[in-house]
């Protein structure tokens, strides 16, 4: 996969996901570090742009993240891959405060296969420690990112707390794979490169 898109930003013109009337910052009183959300939840043209690009709307939730609380579970060290099979699997992530966070991505060295876990929100996942991987991949993501959740990743955030909203959007009752995804944005996107090395 060395020539494998691991992250996208796009331009849309600021458009945020969320309710105009909905404050990001009232996701910070809830500290549960992930939150399913509803389509009620999201901006009305968010929702009427997917639909004008054919695609529809799988998954929404969002991912909360103080470095100051190390909220339970938290580690930089742990990665994850959200769909238990791993793949080719895409979602949209739009990040609100988390200055200079970065994502990783990294391939699992030989031999590590872990286990399907499932979340408290009850989503399934499969979990690595760094050390089980090779480093592939990485950058910040930005307002939003088309990102590769089918290879395991990771958010550092460091300085400040960070709301990750993620919707996962859809075709044909299916998860969109990167190369579907990059053709149907492709009017949207900035190229800004990450960094191979991992740094
Ligand atoms: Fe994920």
């Amino acid at each position: 996969m060395s020539d494998a898109v691991y992250c996208k930003d796009l331009s849309l013109n600021g458009l945020g996901p969320l309710r105009d009337d909905i404050d990001w910052k009232t996701y910070i009183a809830d500290d549960r570090y992930q939150k399913v959300m509803t389509i009620d939840d999201l901006n009305p043209k968010v929702v009427e742009l997917l639909k004008n690009l054919g695609i529809g709307i799988r998954w929404i939730e969002c991912f909360y993240l103080d470095p100051s609380k190390q909220m339970s579970g938290y580690s930089p060290d742990y990665f994850h891959i959200d769909s238990p099979g791993g793949g080719d699997y895409i979602k949209l992530n739009w990040i609100y405060g988390g200055k200079d966070s970065k994502m990783f991505w990294g391939l699992p060295k030989p031999g590590v296969d872990n286990p399907v876990q499932t979340s408290p929100a009850g989503t399934k996942y499969r979990g690595f420690h760094v050390n089980e991987l090779d480093i592939v991949y990485t950058q910040a993501v930005g307002f939003p990112s088309i990102v590769q959740i089918g290879v395991a990743h990771n958010v550092v955030n460091s300085i400040e707390p960070r709301l990750c909203v993620c919707i996962t959007p859809g075709k044909d009752n299916k998860d969109l794979t990167m190369s579907q995804a990059l053709e149907i944005f492709k009017d949207y996107i900035i190229n800004n490169e990450g960094n191979k090395d991992g740094k």
